[in-house]
C-alpha cells in the first residue's frame, strides 16, 4: 500500500524505557511482522505496516549515511547498533537504540533481519542529535560521500571505529542489558 509521508510535527513521544519495539524484515527490508509496542508507536495499523518497506518510518532528520552503514553491517551478516530517530503516522517522533539479530536458512543464507529497540536514553540523544545534524547538512550540500568523509574524520579523531563509538554510547548496561539479551532470546 502507500502511505502519504507524515508531515514531522517536532514533538517527541515518551517511550516507555521496559518495553520494545521488535520488527521483523526481509532481506529487502519489507516488514513481515511487528509487535504490539511496534503499531502502537508508530501510529500505523499492523495491516499496513506488514508488506511495507521500513523506510515508511524514515524521518527527515535522519542522515542517509546511518542507513548506509545499517545496510552494509547487515547485508554482510554483522550485527550493528544505531541510533534512529522514527517518524510515527501522526508525524510525532521517538528516538530508539536498535540492535539486531541476522537469521539465516539452513544453508546459511539470510532470511530475515530483527530489529530491537529500546528508548534512547536522553544522554544519547543529546550527543547523537548535533552529529546527524551535521551529517545531513553536508548531505544536503554535497552528497553521502562527502557525509560518510565526515563520520571517518570525527571517528579517527576520537580514535574509534563506528561500533566501538556507538557502543560506549549507547548499549545498554546493567539490568537494560539482560533484560534486551532475554528479548532477543525470546525471537531466537
Ligand atoms: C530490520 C530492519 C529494521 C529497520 N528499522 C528502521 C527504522 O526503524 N527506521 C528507519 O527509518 N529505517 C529502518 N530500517 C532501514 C530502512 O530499510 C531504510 O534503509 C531507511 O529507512 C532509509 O530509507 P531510504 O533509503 O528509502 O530513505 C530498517 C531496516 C531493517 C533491515
Amino acid at each position: 500500500m502507500s502511505v502519504l509521508r507524515p508531515v514531522p510535527t517536532g514533538n517527541e513521544i515518551k517511550l516507555n524505557a521496559k518495553q520494545f519495539i521488535v520488527s521483523k524484515t526481509d532481506t529487502t527490508g519489507k516488514i513481515v511482522y511487528g509487535n504490539d509496542y511496534f503499531t502502537e508507536i508508530s501510529g500505523y495499523k499492523e495491516s499496513e505496516l506488514v508488506g511495507s518497506p521500513h523506510n515508511i518510518l524514515r524521518h527527515p532528520d535522519m542522515p542517509k549515511v546511518i542507513f548506509y552503514l545499517m545496510w552494509e553491517h547487515l547485508k554482510n551478516g554483522r550485527n550493528i547498533m544505531a541510533v534512529v530517530k522514527n517518524l510515527a503516522k501522526n508525524g510525532n517522533h521517538y528516538w530508539v537504540v536498535t540492535d539486531f539479530d541476522i537469521k539465516r536458512d539452513q544453508s546459511g543464507n539470510i532470511r530475515h533481519y530483527l530489529a530491537f529497540r529500546q528508548a534512547a536514553p536522553k544522554h544519547v540523544v543529546s550527543e547523537i542529535e548535533p552529529l546527524y545534524g551535521k551529517l545531513l547538512e553536508i548531505e544536503k550540500e554535497h552528497d553521502m560521500d562527502a557525509s560518510l568523509a565526515y563520520l571517518q574524520g570525527f571517528l579517527e579523531e576520537n580514535n574509534m571505529n563506528y561500533d566501538q563509538f556507538i557502543e560506549d554510547l549507547a548499549k545498554p548496561k546493567g539490568l537494560a542489558a539482560m533484560f534486551f539479551s532475554k528479548m532477543k532470546k525470546m525471537f531466537a
